[in-house]
């Protein structure tokens, strides 16, 4: 399978993100990176800029929560614009329940893992399940290392998927550059996501199509 690319916009240049969507008009994806500062220990922005930025591109757009409680907000971040709607499985007491409610929407639901999380977590939702996020550093910040257990974390539930052949992405988060993406793909990595790569870089569609370079001789 082709690996897909979704540009995480948490390092994109705020004060001008219609020009920064455009950029990368030839990703898979955009990436909107939501946080509390309760679940994780930063706030970035809600569904009202989501909406704001949904006329600029025509991407899907690939929302992963990092909020407390996420069964409170579906519906408005269903009606921003959100075609993918990814919750952490640590950050509700109801999981099972809040996927089924996103599906209801008839848009894909994901559920993230964080680091320590461990996969046996997925068993009882995975069949139900569009997108797997792995994440590979602590939520909360951009512009941090990769973990190097998570490339062990990701082959074992690429092994899991292909034995039982459920119907569900992996994606994987934070930390991912050109020296590692080939590793993480390697391992069973479907949909990448990176932000201090693409935006921190100089020219970000230069920088995706490096990384999609990568990814067609991984
Ligand atoms: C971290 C976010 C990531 C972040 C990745 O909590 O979920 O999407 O933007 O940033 P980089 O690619 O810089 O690690
Ligand atoms: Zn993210």
């Amino acid at each position: 399978m082709k690996t897909e690319f979704s540009p995480s916009l948490l390092s994109a240049d705020f004060s001008q993100l219609k020009e920064e969507v455009r950029l990368v008009e030839s990703a898979d994806y955009l990436h909107f990176d939501v946080m509390d500062g309760v679940y994780v220990p930063n706030i970035t922005f809600g569904p009202t800029l989501i909406k704001a930025v949904r006329p600029y591109s025509e991407l899907p757009f690939d929302t992963h929560l990092m909020i407390t409680k996420p069964e409170r907000y579906v519906e408005e971040f269903v009606k921003a614009g959100s075609d993918l709607l990814t919750i952490h499985y640590e950050a509700t007491d109801h999981i099972h329940r809040v996927i089924q409610l996103i599906k209801s929407y008839d848009i894909k639901a994901g559920c993230s893992l964080n680091p320590a999380t461990p996969l046996d977590s997925l068993e009882y939702i995975l069949p139900d399940l569009d997108l797997v996020l792995i994440m590979s550093v602590n939520p909360g910040f951009g512009g941090q290392s990769y973990i190097p257990q998570i490339t062990d974390k990701i082959k074992k539930l690429s092994k899991i998927i292909k034995d039982n052949n459920y119907d569900c992405k992996i994606q994987v988060d934070g930390g991912i550059k050109n020296h590692n993406l080939k590793n993480i793909i390697n391992a069973g990595a479907d949909i990448i996501v990176a932000g201090s790569a693409i935006f921190g870089a100089e020219d970000p569609a230069e920088a995706l199509a490096e990384m999609r370079r990568i990814a067609e001789d991984a």
